[in-house]
């Protein structure tokens, strides 16, 4: 698929840069953190990442953690602050999102995120648990494909809380999650949004 240059899925996003910061207010976390322009939620905090923040479960206490799509870091940060020693990765394909989330990680003294591109993750590590506010623009071909990618990843005992708005096709993807055989656990919905938990292992 070719890559529309300005969108925020962008490696390299073609709009200049013009940093500034938003306010992430999650439970007991109340920080500014940098953003910019060619990244997602720019503009502020995405309500549907606020809505993963508040309705998901906590993240392990220790062990390896996933933020898939982490942008700029908003759900990754909040995640190292809640379980210091775990080690959390904020992994994404805009490498403008990656720089900030490395500075955000630093100004939010989370020295437990590691924030990368896909290919830097090591290939033999699991994750214990997985987090995402999936990127639905890039279409549902590519968007499905990617989650099969990482939840396969997934340790046996671990699991994955996805929130997909309910118009953009949150209910036909844990239709399709269940016919891939994935085990989808609780769905929380919550102002036009699912909060979805896929276990890798079955009850
Ligand atoms: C909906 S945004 C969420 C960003 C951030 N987690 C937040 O809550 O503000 C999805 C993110 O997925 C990233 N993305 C798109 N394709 C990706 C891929 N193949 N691998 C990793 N990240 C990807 C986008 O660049 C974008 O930052």
């Amino acid at each position: 698929m070719s890559i529309p240059k300005n969108h925020y899925f962008n490696p390299r996003p073609a709009v200049a840069s013009r940093p500034h910061t938003v306010r992430l207010r999650s439970g007991e976390v109340d920080l500014h953190l940098m953003v910019d322009r060619g990244v997602f939620g720019a503009r502020g905090i995405d309500l549907g990442t606020l809505t993963l923040l508040k309705e998901a479960p906590a993240p392990p206490a220790s062990g390896e953690v996933l933020d898939l799509g982490a942008g700029y870091g908003p759900i990754a940060i909040v995640l190292a602050k809640a379980s210091p020693h775990a080690r959390v990765w904020a992994v994404d394909v805009n490498e403008r999102a990656v720089e900030l989330s490395r500075a955000n990680a630093v100004s939010a003294a989370t020295p437990n995120l590691v924030a990368c591109v896909p290919e830097e993750v090591p290939a033999e590590l699991r994750f214990d648990a997985i987090y995402s506010n999936p990127p639905v623009r890039v279409g549902k071909q590519a968007m499905r494909q990617l989650l099969l990618q990482w939840l396969g990843r997934l340790t046996p005992d671990g699991q994955a809380h996805l929130v997909v708005q309910r118009n953009l096709g949150a209910d036909s993807l844990v239709k399709w999650l269940r016919e891939e055989g994935w085990n989808v656990g609780r769905i929380k919905a919550k102002k036009g949004y699912r909060v979805i938990t896929v276990v890798a292992r079955p009850a």
